[in-house]
């Protein structure tokens, strides 16, 4: 049987180095190759693990990387774990005051644009006969349906416009891989880089860390059947409205 492999893009991020290690402990996949825009320092260098440069706004850094793979095997498991909450230096917006058309322009093409074409670059390296999983992580906040606090404009409609690109991506995909699963996931709020100015220490809300939100999105990927493409999961497992 063709070789099976795993690719975790965003895997200098806090959730996407925690579930390419989950993924590599479970030992399912012939090698887990992780991309990013540079190599982490402590990325193993053995047979289990690849690495490939990818940076989001370079389309053509897309392509190469799944030329390499598709020599590689066939890839059963795209985690696509890359995203930024503002522009570099700046906050989230408070209020429309701070609106910036930039700052909306990059939170666009790094949430929304680049996933998508994450799909369009590996999507046709995953198998017609057999499961595989394509899943991006999106955010709660870019859930219309929820959006009471407001606030955070260009990270919650970049993660709304990625919402939709998924589940259009998804209803084509079924049509050549009918058990193909594609969904975004909501992972928690979890300890790292990108959350860590906003978590207070101060507050209630119940902060994950990476290796317990990594564990938790794939327990939720190992239950979701083909029917459950298109979908927006929490890390609990549960639907989150759109
Ligand atoms: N942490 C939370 O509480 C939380 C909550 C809800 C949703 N999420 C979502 O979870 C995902 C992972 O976030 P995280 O918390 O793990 O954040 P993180 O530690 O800041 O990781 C973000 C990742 O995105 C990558 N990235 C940014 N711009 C890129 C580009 N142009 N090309 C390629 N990679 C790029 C970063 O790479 P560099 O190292 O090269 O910058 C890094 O690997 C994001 O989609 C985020 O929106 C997180």
């Amino acid at each position: 049987m063709t070789r099976e492999l795993a690719v975790v893009v965003g895997v200098s991020g806090g959730i996407g180095r925690a579930l390419a290690e989950a993924l590599a402990a479970r030992g399912t996949h012939a090698r887990v190759w992780g991309l990013s825009r540079s190599r982490p320092h402590d990325w193993p260098e053995d047979e289990a693990h690849g690495w490939l440069p990818v940076d989001l706004l370079d389309e053509a850094s897309l392509a190469r990387a799944a030329a390499r793979l598709a020599k590689d095997g066939v890839v059963t498991t795209v985690l696509v774990a890359t995203g930024v909450l503002a522009t570099e230096g700046a906050a989230p917006e408070k209020t429309y005051r701070a609106l910036d058309a930039a700052a909306l322009a990059v939170l666009f093409a790094v949430n929304a644009t680049g996933p998508a074409l994450v799909a369009k670059h590996l999507l046709p390296l995953t198998p017609r006969d057999r499961r595989s999983v394509f899943a991006a992580l999106s955010a709660r906040v870019g859930s219309i349906g929820d959006n009471r606090l407001g606030g955070w404009y260009a990270y919650r409609a970049s993660k709304a416009a990625l919402n939709m690109l998924m589940r259009t991506l998804a209803v084509e995909h079924r049509q050549t891989r009918p058990q193909g699963v594609l969904v975004v996931l909501h992972p928690g709020t979890v300890e790292t880089a990108l959350s860590r100015p906003f978590v207070s220490r101060a507050s209630t809300r119940t902060v994950f860390r990476p290796a317990f939100a990594a564990a938790a999105l794939l327990q939720v990927l190992d239950g979701l059947q083909p029917e459950d493409t298109g979908g927006f999961f929490a890390w609990d497992g549960q639907p989150v409205p759109w």
